[in-house]
């Protein structure tokens, strides 16, 4: 399968070209980062890419949504984002997009996080009157904060607790709603990510815990994700749809 990459001058585009360089049954026909300089083999926008490709894949930032959902649309490309941080607005065109190619999209591709999200969500089903606050822990050069993960969890365990809302953070001079889903952000050194979602019910509590130990296991997701569009219809996938399907 030929791969377009965008951000590949970046931490995790480094580590998805050399899966990409080291499975005899993907190329990377182009990479894409504006910050390549004059590397080799990769261009500084995607508008300077001709090359043919069955996917485009993008770790790279959330203000190149707009050109990265135009060029998959324009060529019939489907399109893998990894990208997290998206505003509304571009969370749009993400859909809109979807409408036209097949789009895989995940604010975390480990297999791992997959679990953390439906243990999550079975606590706060099963524990009376739960409270539940997430943690999530990144390198300090992250630049959106809460993690798009920290966010996929709280939605999910949202699902469980009808009449919760998320909330960002706490500060000021008043008491935790019960139904509150509170999401925490710290940002250190280079740790790669962790997310702990802790569930109380008042007399007792469960705390999740999922760290990541390299970025590997996310390129290797998405490289995951790119082998499951083949052949697929235009619409939104999920994690939950190739877990789903490799479990059938
Ligand atoms: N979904 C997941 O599992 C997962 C895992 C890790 C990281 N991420 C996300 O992937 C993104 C990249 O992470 P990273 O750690 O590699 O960051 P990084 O800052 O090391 O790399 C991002 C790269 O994108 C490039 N870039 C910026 N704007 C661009 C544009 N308009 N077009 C093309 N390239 C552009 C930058 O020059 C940089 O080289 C972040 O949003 C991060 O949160 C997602």
């Amino acid at each position: 399968m030929k791969i377009i990459l965008n951000g590949a001058a970046g931490r995790m585009g480094r580590v998805v070209s050399e899966l990409i360089h080291e499975d005899p049954t993907l190329e990377l026909v182009a990479g894409v980062d504006p910050m390549a300089g004059d590397e080799a083999g990769i261009a500084t926008s995607l508008d300077a890419v001709d090359a043919a490709a069955d996917v485009l894949v993008d770790f790279s930032n959330h203000e190149a949504t707009r050109a990265l959902v135009d060029y998959a649309v324009a060529r019939d490309i489907p399109l893998v984002i990894a990208t997290t941080g998206q505003t509304p607005e571009e969370l749009a065109l993400i859909k809109d997009a979807a409408e036209r190619v097949p789009v895989f999209f995940a604010s975390n591709y480990s297999l791992g996080v997959a679990l953390l999200a439906k243990l999550a969500k079975i606590a706060a089903e099963f524990l009376p009157n739960p409270e539940v606050e997430i943690v999530e822990t990144h390198h300090d050069q992250k630049l959106d904060a809460p993690s798009g993960t920290a966010l996929t969890l709280a939605r999910v365990v949202r699902e469980a607790m009808p009449g919760s809302k998320i909330v960002i953070g706490r500060e000021g001079l008043h008491k935790r709603d019960r139904g509150e889903i509170t999401v925490h952000s710290l940002r250190l050194g280079h740790v790669t990510g962790v997310h702990e979602v802790i569930i109380s019910s008042g007399n007792e509590m469960v705390s999740l815990t999922h760290t990541a130990e390299s970025r590997t296991l996310f390129a290797e997701g998405a490289l995951a994700a790119v082998r499951f569009l083949a052949g697929k219809e235009p619409g939104l996938y999920s994690m939950e749809d190739l877990v789903e399907g490799a479990s059938a």
